[in-house]
Parts: structure tokens; C-alpha cells; sequence
């Protein structure tokens, strides 16, 4: 596992995601998040073939790794991603998420991805059941659950995700594994606390940070919703 990885350090984990940055800026707007405390940030690829939409890809997670010393959590809505591990791992990306969805991604690319020395997450789409991973939760460190449709930064939180994180928590603790769960989709700090409760340790969040006003204020405040659910 990633020496910049130690989940025990903090409750919540704040990962921005740069979808909705702006990329005219984007050096400023990394450091922005960076220095109000986020966590990790978030890296959205899309294919225009698994999702419908293209967003960026290797290039532009080196480009990243350059501005900052953040763990970078690369989310890979591609539909072929054994032809790209190699290339994002050059890039400097630390955890490489693959769709359960996309065929021969359990076990084989999930081996690759430890193979090359990263950490490896699996991701569920909304209508993805939690079965779906009983194969996959040996072989990985995180599981991403999606609570929007994967293609697009601000879309609706679809709540049914809360009651699949809290099944996928339960699994872990059932088979003694160190697996942490992120969320993805319309996160906000009016539901941040019901991520964190139902077993959500990593927040993504796009619109509610990177859209807002005041986006250092956004995010110490999505961090302050989520830890209202620490008891
Ligand atoms: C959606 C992406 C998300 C997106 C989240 O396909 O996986 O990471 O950037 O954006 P918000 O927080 O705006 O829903
Ligand atoms: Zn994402």
C-alpha cells in the first residue's frame, strides 16, 4: 500500500474532484483545495465509449502530479483499461479504479494494477449489484460506489447508494479485510453525514467544492458535515 495513504490518520477523507475545476487555472485551483485540506484529489477519465463523455487522460494526471504531493485517486470509466495501467502509472497516479462492469477486470486487471506497485480500487454503477464484487474484495484496497451516473460532474445524489455502501461495509467487516469505500455523485454536505455513517470513509466531491463561491469554504465545510456523523 501507498506511504501517502494512511486512512487511520484522518475519520473523512476529502478527495476534490478537478472535473469541475477550471482548467484555465488549474495549478491555482489545486493548490486552493491542497492548502484548505483536502486529502487526495480525484481524477475522472472518461472514454466516450463507457460513459458518454471524454474528459482527460494520462497527460493531464502528470500535469497534475507536478503541481502537487497529493495522493491521486484516478477513476477509469474507460472501457479498455489493461491498455492504459502502464501509462497512468508513469503519470504518477497512486490508485487506479476499474469498472466492475467492464468485462475481465476481476481478477486480471485489478492483479496488473498491484503488479505495477499501485493500489487498486473497484467501482459499482448505480444499477450494479453488491455481488458484483464478491470476487473482487480480496484483490483490492477501496471500493468506489457510485451515486450518480457515471459521465458527469453535478448530477443529483441518488440515495439508494447509502444503503449499498453499508452492505459493502458489512462484507468487509465479515471478511476481516482492510478495504476502505469511497462515494462519488452529488455529494454535498447535506448528505455527507449519512455517507460517512453508512461506512463512506472517502468523500468525492466536484460541483460542492469547485462550483461554490468560496471553494476552501465548500470543502471545510463538507469535511465538518461529514464528521458531525463521528460519534
Ligand atoms: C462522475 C464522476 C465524479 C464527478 C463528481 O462520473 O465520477 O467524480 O466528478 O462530480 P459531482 O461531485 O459534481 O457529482
Ligand atoms: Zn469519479
Amino acid at each position: 500500500m501507498n506511504v501517502r495513504w494512511n486512512p487511520r490518520q484522518s475519520s473523512t477523507l476529502i478527495a476534490p474532484s478537478i472535473l469541475s475545476a477550471d482548467f484555465s487555472r488549474l495549478g491555482q485551483q489545486i493548490a486552493l483545495v491542497e492548502a484548505a485540506g483536502a486529502d487526495w484529489i480525484h481524477l475522472d477519465v472518461m472514454d466516450g465509449h463507457f460513459v458518454p463523455n471524454i474528459s482527460y487522460g494520462p497527460m493531464v494526471v502528470k500535469t497534475v502530479n507536478r503541481l502537487t504531493d497529493l495522493y491521486l485517486d484516478t477513476h477509469l470509466m474507460i472501457d479498455n483499461p489493461d491498455r492504459y495501467l502502464e501509462a497512468f502509472q508513469k503519470a504518477g497516479s497512486d490508485l487506479l479504479v476499474v469498472h466492475a462492469e467492464v468485462p475481465g477486470v476481476i481478477p486480471g486487471t485489478l492483479r496488473r494494477i498491484r503488479d505495477l506497485g499501485l493500489d487498486a480500487g473497484i467501482s459499482l454503477n448505480p444499477e450494479t449489484p453488491v455481488e458484483a464484487l464478491d470476487q473482487a474484495l480480496d484483490l483490492v484496497d477501496l471500493v468506489l460506489i457510485m451515486s450518480v451516473h457515471p459521465g458527469f460532474g453535478g448530477q443529483a445524489f441518488i440515495p439508494d447508494a447509502l444503503e449499498k455502501v453499508a452492505a459493502v461495509q458489512r462484507e468487509i467487516e465479515r471478511r476481516g479485510r482492510d478495504v476502505i469505500i469511497e462515494i462519488d455523485g452529488g455529494i454535498e454536505p447535506d448528505n455527507a453525514a449519512a455517507a460517512h455513517r453508512a461506512g463512506a470513509r472517502v468523500l468525492v466531491a466536484g460541483s460542492s467544492i469547485f462550483h461554490q463561491p468560496d471553494p476552501a469554504a465548500a470543502l471545510q465545510a463538507l469535511r465538518e458535515a461529514a464528521e458531525t456523523a463521528v460519534v
